[in-house]
């Protein structure tokens, strides 16, 4: 059975007249990689303050490790916090900085020193001790941070956009490194990013948020594979998210009309969504299969003729934008080793898999 770590029970936050975290229940897992994924504003840190206990909930209950949280301070919740303005003391070296919640919490020298050491240990930063954090690169000293904030033996650790500042490959390595850390801790990491490929990279479970609720929540093949709204699938990888109705055929399968109903396609109903609420479609561009240059297609149903508008070469593959019946724009994204005279202007047959056709709610 699992054990759940952190509870919210229709958790929300309002400062002023204003709602930012509405009514939001989670049940947060122990020893699993949980992120917390919304754009900008969407409540993430404002959920995260209130699990940590920096502010409390205008009404709701947080539960941790079964406890309720009402009234429990920070320094109470076992808990530990790596947060983006919570840099390193500066003037401490690596093994000041790393040893500092356990000289907080009063332990012996010898336990400090072997905590450090651990920790160090964790993150791979062994010999480090003596140095001091403008002698560290970033990715050291986010890692750093993360020795400092499990030295004090957590049963849960908060981070909140750790990476945010780090350049693009950096963030890479470290997302990965993050990860096998958390794996070799077996601790509960919750993780706010606005950064879908990160949530992605890292999750067991991902929970989106939208304006201080819940959109979809669910491990990242869900998410990405079955997305419930045009929003989620928005902001989860790429999609083409077309306006539909749809209907029920006599053999149970769904069609759907799209754009000026001259399209007609096979589709899959996900989320036990009923045909007649379902008001979008969403098509993965990796979905959308071209006839290659001998005119040969391996996808069977929902076949289509298109007339390439725009190409962009992307390295490994290309994004192409097909119009279909002068209505609807597919986005395809092809392997560039499969095409190799795809323009604009081209005629193109192409396919996507019934499968590959997902009814959106909104
Ligand atoms: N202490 C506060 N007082 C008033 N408004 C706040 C406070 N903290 C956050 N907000 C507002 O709440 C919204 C969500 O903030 P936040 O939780 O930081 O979002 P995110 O981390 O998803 O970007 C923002 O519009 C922000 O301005
Ligand atoms: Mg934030």
């Amino acid at each position: 059975m699992t054990t759940i770590d952190i509870e919210l029970l229709s958790v929300s936050k309002q400062f002023g007249s204003s709602h930012i975290v509405d009514d939001i229940s989670l049940a947060i897992p122990k020893g699993k990689f949980v992120s917390i994924l919304g754009p900008s504003g969407c409540g993430k840190t404002t959920t995260l303050n209130m699990i940590a206990g920096f502010e409390a909930p205008s009404s709701g209950l947080i539960r941790i490790r079964g406890r309720d949280q009402t009234g429990v301070p920070p320094e109470a919740r076992k808990i530990g916090l790596v947060f983006q303005n919570y840099a390193l003391f500066p003037h401490m070296t690596v093994a000041q900085n790393v040893g500092f919640g356990l000289r907080m919490q009063g332990r012996r020298r010898e336990d400090i020193a072997e905590g450090v050491s651990r920790a160090l240990k964790s993150v791979h930063l062994e010999g480090f001790e003596d140095r001091y954090p403008k002698a560290l690169s970033g990715g050291q000293q986010q890692r750093v941070a993360v020795a400092r904030a499990i030295a004090p033996s957590p049963s849960v650790l908060l981070l909140d956009e750790p990476l945010s500042n780090l350049d693009l490959k950096l963030r890479e390595t470290m997302r990965v490194e993050l990860k096998e850390i958390q794996e070799d801790l077996g601790m509960t990491f919750v993780y706010v990013t606005h950064d879908q490929e990160e949530a992605m990279a890292m999750s067991d479970r991902i929970i989106v948020m939208q304006g201080g609720v819940v959109a979809q929540e669910g491990s990242p093949a869900d998410i990405y594979g079955r997305p419930r709204t045009s929003f989620v699938a928005d902001f989860i990888g790429k999609s083409n998210i077309l306006p539909i109705s749809a209907v029920a055929e006599p053999d149970r399968s769904l069609r759907v009309y799209v754009g000026a109903a001259k399209v007609a396609m096979k589709a899959v109903a996900v989320n036990n969504l009923a045909p007649e609420n379902a008001r979008f479609c969403c098509i993965r561009p990796e979905a959308v299969r071209l006839a290659d240059a001998a005119g040969a297609l391996d996808e069977p149903v929902n076949r289509m003729t298109g007339t390439v508008q725009k190409v962009v070469n992307l390295g490994a593959y290309l994004e192409a934008w097909m119009l279909i019946d002068g209505d609807i724009i597919l986005k395809s994204m092809i392997r560039s080793t499969r095409i190799d005279k795809l323009t604009a202007g081209c005629r193109v047959e192409l396919a996507v898999a019934h499968s590959a056709v997902q009814l959106l709610e909104q």
